[in-house]
């Protein structure tokens, strides 16, 4: 039998990714090996959001080609953004590579596959790919990501995912409906929306003409800034969706939060209090460099408003360390900040020079080590914020959603996570796997909650166990 490994790389959206590249691999009859030594097929799904994650593929790759060395029958497939964006280069780097895809062409991988294939790489722009419905196969039953949206129109100076993601297309509202309702009849019971910017939601057509000078089909200028629905509205229609208990979304562009949505937030039941709202730096002088089109104190503002409207919001945030140009004094901004907004979670990472990007011609660049020590900084004085976070929440009784057994493997022991999104672990039996629990919190650990079972709330209130 045909069989399969896939390694994955980078985001969330690239972690859905590999679920759909499973489920057309499953359709084809092809089995998903355990081990990589064991598969007949080995998928690289790439990230190059930063240099690091380049190398990291790299490597990887060599470690494949070694392995087909001794096994020439395996066949190595590259997707995701590095082969979009590097395309047949990546084939004169490693000849051994036999097929090649883009972020809009996963569904022409079955055709890549075929035996006698006549094409080995396929990265063209593919017009409509956003309403293809490619049948995923799930890590997990009661949580899953469902894609509202693709590419990004932002152009962050540093950023190459405009360029490897493509133009900002959205997915029509009755199809994420519709993709909703059946994984809620398969026990889904929390989603998370995933798109780059889903607070910009629903554009069917751009609203800017520069989108043109970017090299979209002249067909898509009819009817310019039309919409389906925006996101809060979206919102509203998933939240009526019976069976489904919870929604997430990811990532939340600070310049698009309204106040529909915040509004949205404050009033759906299912909409988690949680947020991931990415600040980048807390400089206007950065910020402008970076054009994110917002001032530290936009930012500010939605996020006092949120939090005024949003009783006990979570809120994590992405920081870039030594962005070219950054003083000492923009940089004590961004810790003082990190300080006062006090993360529950956080994603740093140093500023990395990507091909493509504008940021590469601004000056000012700084040297690594520069930019390890600003990330060193912020991650210690993220560490101490976060466990007092998670610290601070012991003896609190939360809402878990109960998602499969620990992942350490405890006999007995499930873990979940709250509305927050804090993950807790505590004793409770399988059967109550996907469904809401009260849990008293005991302990907090590094990263996640030890919890006690309380009781289980039901359609007619909260029932004791
Ligand atoms: N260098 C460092 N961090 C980056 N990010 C995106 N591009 C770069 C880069 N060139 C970070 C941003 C973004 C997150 C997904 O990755 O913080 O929000
Ligand atoms: Fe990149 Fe900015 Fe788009 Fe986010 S909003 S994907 S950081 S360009």
């Amino acid at each position: 039998m045909k069989s399969f490994k896939i390694l994955t790389f980078g985001c969330q959206m690239n972690e859905h990714d590999s679920e759909k590249l499973a489920g057309l691999l499953k359709a084809e009859g092809y089995r998903e090996s355990e081990r990589l030594e064991d598969a007949g097929l080995v998928l690289l799904n790439t990230c190059s959001i930063r240099e690091k994650a380049e190398q990291k593929f790299y490597s990887a790759l060599g470690k494949l080609r070694e392995l087909k060395e001794l096994n020439p029958s395996i066949k190595i497939a590259v997707s995701g953004c590095i082969a979009q964006q590097e395309g047949n280069a990546v084939l004169r780097r490693a000849p051994y590579v036999d097929v090649l895809f883009g972020n809009q062409n996963i569904g022409n991988l079955p055709a890549l596959l075929k035996e006698g294939a006549d094409m080995r790489v396929s990265t063209e722009f593919a017009e409509g790919y956003e309403h293809a419905v490619i049948p995923a196969s799930r890590e997990s039953v009661v949580t899953s990501f469902v894609n509202i949206m693709y590419g990004c129109d932002n152009f962050c100076s540093y950023c190459v995912v405009p360029f490897t993601r493509g133009r900002e297309r959205s997915r029509r509202p009755e199809d994420i409906i519709r993709e909703i309702e059946e994984l809620v009849n398969s026990g889904c019971r929390e989603v998370t929306l995933l798109g780059q910017n889903v607070n910009s939601y629903g554009i069917i057509t751009p609203p800017s003409p520069s989108y043109l000078k970017r090299g979209t089909e002249g067909a898509l200028l009819k009817n310019i800034g039309e919409r389906y629905c925006d996101f809060p509205e979206l919102l509203r229609m998933i939240n009526a969706i019976d069976g489904l208990l919870r929604i997430r979304f990811v990532t939340s562009h600070p310049k698009d939060l309204s106040d529909s949505l915040i509004d949205a937030m404050a009033t759906l039941p299912k909409v988690c209090n949680a947020i991931h709202l990415p600040l980048q730096s807390a400089s206007d002088s950065v910020l402008a460099r970076m054009n994110r089109k917002y001032t530290f104190a936009d930012y500010m503002n939605k996020l006092g408003a949120l939090r005024d409207a949003v009783p006990d919001l979570a809120v994590s945030t992405d920081i870039i360390a030594g962005f070219p140009g950054e003083t000492e004094d923009d940089f004590q901004a961004t810790l003082l900040a990190l300080e006062n907004i006090r993360c529950d979670g956080i994603f740093a990472f140093k500023y990395s020079r990507r091909p493509n990007t504008a940021a590469l011609k601004l000056s000012g660049h700084l040297p690594e080590s520069a930019k390890d020590e600003r990330l060193y900084k912020i991650l210690e004085l993220q560490d101490r914020i976060m466990q007092e976070k998670i610290n601070a929440r012991v003896g609190m009784v939360e809402e878990v959603l109960a998602e499969g057994p620990d992942k350490s493997g405890e006999p007995g022991r499930l873990a979940g996570k709250t509305r927050q999104g804090k993950i807790v672990n505590f004793e409770g039996k399988p059967e109550l796997v996907g469904q809401l629990m009260q849990v008293k919190i005991i302990e907090g650990k590094k990263h996640s909650l030890i919890g006690e079972l309380t009781c289980r709330p039901d359609r007619s209130g909260v029932t004791h166990i």
